[in-house]
């Protein structure tokens, strides 16, 4: 017999269906408790709560696990591309050789952006942040190609959007910090593989073009896959959500992008390096800095540190921070940002506070101080996450439209004045 949960309300029992994974997590599902028992569940933040049955990622907080379609992301950050890591998310299985070959090439054919876009770099303020670029960039698609605001086109058609996008992002960041920076900006080439397609878009110049390195290449596709995707987060469940009332891929994707731009999601990896620089400004004492973060009075966080489901350890952060030795080892580079990381971080893993909140470096911790030794801007950094989390944000929002999920639509919990009659201004 199937496992039951019962609830009691008002003196009265309820059975709600019991729901198990196939990596034996547990959910009440709460489908029909409204109509059975007239309540809700409120629970903010979604902390307890399950929005999709999903089989793309599975992350076990507690034992720090993490795996997309089932293979662990150390094997994939150690042996795989990122292109081939897009294909695993988006289809479900590795590709073979050919499958690979094909997807590799649709994506370079869809890298040039429509040279009308070029008018809309030239009217964003040089000061734009990136992130804003992106995101609107990433929804101007849409204007372009109109056929995708149609509902229930086939997947055969939906498939080209997923081509183009995950070809333009890159000619559209690039294009992004170099109109930031006043240079021209550089057009995509289909001798590169798609991140020496990327350095080269973001380097090279009219008077002298960007030697692509090898370490700088393999540093980045790793990175690229690290943040590939990353389950139910705020950004994947706003696409969902976005998709959900059948708003086009272009656009969900851009809703996405906006989520994680805040700081308390991707874009913490940009406040990671601006707090590391101030404490090194501020005489390198880093101790009073962990203070700091330890006051309820006071409103700094440490930033790269804490996160809602790892609560032992954040396994790309630990797979970063190597790669973050190895890099600046390999390309002779000594940051003293990085001393400081580690001391930083070495103090607050053995501060009360952060162990008996479980608060441990995550992703964004260490992936600055790479970024920032292969020459990103800082202002860059959230748009490499945002490059890295498309091929996820895709597969979510391909899921969730096979799966006919229905609008998203929370409830709530009112707590404001009950009905009251309407008074003139002059009766004030
Ligand atoms: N520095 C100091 N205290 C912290 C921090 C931090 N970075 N993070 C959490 N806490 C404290 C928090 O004040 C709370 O304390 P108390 O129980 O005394 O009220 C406790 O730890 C639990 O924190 P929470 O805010 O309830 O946890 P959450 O799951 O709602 O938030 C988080 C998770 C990632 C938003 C939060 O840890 C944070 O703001 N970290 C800094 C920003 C950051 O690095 N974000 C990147 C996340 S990883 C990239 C990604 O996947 O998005």
């Amino acid at each position: 017999m199937s496992e039951k949960a019962t609830i009691t309300l008002e003196g009265k029992n309820f059975e709600l269906p019991v729901i198990t994974g196939t990596e034996n997590e547990k959910a009440i599902d709460i489908t029909k408790l409204r109509d059975l028992t007239g309540y809700i569940t409120l629970d903010s933040g979604y902390k307890n709560t399950g929005a999709t049955i999903s089989q793309i990622t599975y992350l076990d907080g507690e034992t720090g696990i993490l795996r997309y379609r089932g293979y662990p992301i150390e094997q994939l950050a150690e042996k795989s591309s990122f292109l081939e890591v897009a294909y695993l998310l988006i289809y479900g299985t590795l590709p073979t050789t050919d499958q690979f070959d094909d997807f590799s090439k649709k994506i370079t054919r869809h890298t040039l952006i429509h040279e009308d876009m070029k008018r809309f770099y030239e009217a964003f303020p040089k000061k734009a942040h990136p992130m804003a670029v992106l995101a609107s960039m990433l929804c101007t698609l849409s204007t372009f190609y109109p056929e995708s605001q149609q509902t229930n086109r086939p997947w055969e058609e939906v498939e080209t959007t997923v081509h183009r996008l995950l070809a333009k992002i890159s000619t559209i960041s690039a294009w992004a910090y170099k109109n930031s920076v006043g240079h021209p900006v550089v057009y995509p080439q289909n001798k590169y593989n798609y991140v020496e397609n990327f350095l080269n878009m973001m380097f090279s110049m009219p008077t002298e073009q960007y030697e692509i390195d090898p370490v700088i290449v393999q540093a980045l596709d790793k990175l690229l896959i690290l943040h590939a995707d990353h389950e139910q987060n705020c950004s994947a469940s706003t696409v969902r959500m976005v998709g959900s009332s059948h708003a086009n891929l272009y656009s969900s994707v851009s809703a996405g992008a906006i989520a994680l731009w805040g700081p308390l999601h991707g874009g913490a990896n940009q406040e990671v390096i601006e707090m590391l620089q101030k404490i090194q400004a501020d005489g390198g004492n880093y101790k009073k800095w962990v203070e700091k973060a330890k006051d309820k009075n006071d409103s700094f966080k440490l930033m790269g540190f804490g996160h809602r489901v790892y609560k032992n350890f954040d396994p790309r952060a630990k797979i970063i921070k190597k790669a973050c030795d190895d890099v600046l080892n390999k390309l002779g580079i000594n940051d003293p940002i990085l001393d400081l990381a580690k001391q930083l971080e070495e103090v607050a893993l053995n501060d009360q506070y952060f162990v008996e909140r479980k608060l441990y470096p995550n992703v964004d911790f260490y992936s600055g101080i790479i970024y920032k030794a292969i020459g990103i801007p800082t202002e860059m950094f959230t748009v490499m996450f945002a490059m890295g989390r498309l091929p996820g944000w895709i597969a979510q929002w391909k899921e969730m439209i096979a799966a006919k999920e229905p609008i998203g639509r929370p409830r709530q919990i009112y707590t404001g004045e009950t009905e009251r009659n309407y008074v003139p201004i002059a009766k004030r």
